[in-house]
């Protein structure tokens, strides 16, 4: 089963990346073909609404997109980790999403697939840190998730959410933590499996 592991956070080994290194450690026990993709690296434009994608479904803008495109639509799980800035995603898969707006435009534009039901049959996974303790802290980014991931046709299937993490290692004071991301990359492999 092929998996695409994205890090959304701009600190390479904060609290989201090391939900999402146990997360793939957990797929990968379980025989997933897992990539691993860090969005600080790649060269990732904001969109600029131009929508040249309403011509054939593809981004006009030139740079590292079209590969993380093709990985998006061709896996048959995603998770995505992300922490929260000011109750949303971070900057850089704010700017992936975005990039997506192609993949809407295609599915819901020019092939017509009807949005009033989301029956996506691939799961998403969705691994997210914020400092405070907020009632509502995950609400926007959850749905912000929800919506991205339909773009390429997966539902949202789960979210880890913990709050009250700030510093870069906080989440290794919560072994619980990582060990229930490992548990969901398990989980994740076998809704897939049963999926197809
Ligand atoms: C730009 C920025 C905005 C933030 N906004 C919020 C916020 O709205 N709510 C919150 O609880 N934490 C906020 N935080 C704190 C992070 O969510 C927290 O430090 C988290 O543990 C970072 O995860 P990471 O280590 O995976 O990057 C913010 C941090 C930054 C740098």
């Amino acid at each position: 089963m092929k998996i695409t592991a994205i890090y959304g956070s701009p600190r390479r080994n904060g609290n989201t990346a090391r939900l999402l290194q146990s997360a793939v450690a957990g797929a990968r026990s379980v025989g997933a073909d897992v990539t691993e993709i860090v969005l600080r690296d790649l060269k990732l434009q904001p969109c600029l609404e131009i929508y040249a994608c309403q011509k054939d479904g593809r981004c006009a803008i030139k740079d590292d997109f079209h590969g993380l495109a093709e990985r998006l639509l061709s896996a048959q799980a995603t998770i995505l980790a992300s922490p929260i800035f000011f109750y949303a995603v971070s900057a850089h898969v704010k700017a992936m999403m975005d990039r997506c707006q192609s993949l809407w435009v295609k599915k819901y534009r020019l092939e017509k697939k009807s949005y009033t039901r989301l029956d996506n049959h691939k799961p998403g996974l969705f691994l997210t840190v914020g400092a405070t303790h907020g009632r509502r802290l995950f609400e926007g980014a959850e749905m912000s998730v929800k919506y991205f991931f339909d773009t390429f046709d997966t539902s949202l299937w789960r979210t880890l959410a913990y709050r009250g993490l700030d510093g870069a290692d906080d989440i290794l004071k919560h072994p619980e933590c990582l060990a229930e991301a490992r548990q969901a990359g398990v989980e994740l492999v076998e809704m897939g499996q049963f999926n197809r």
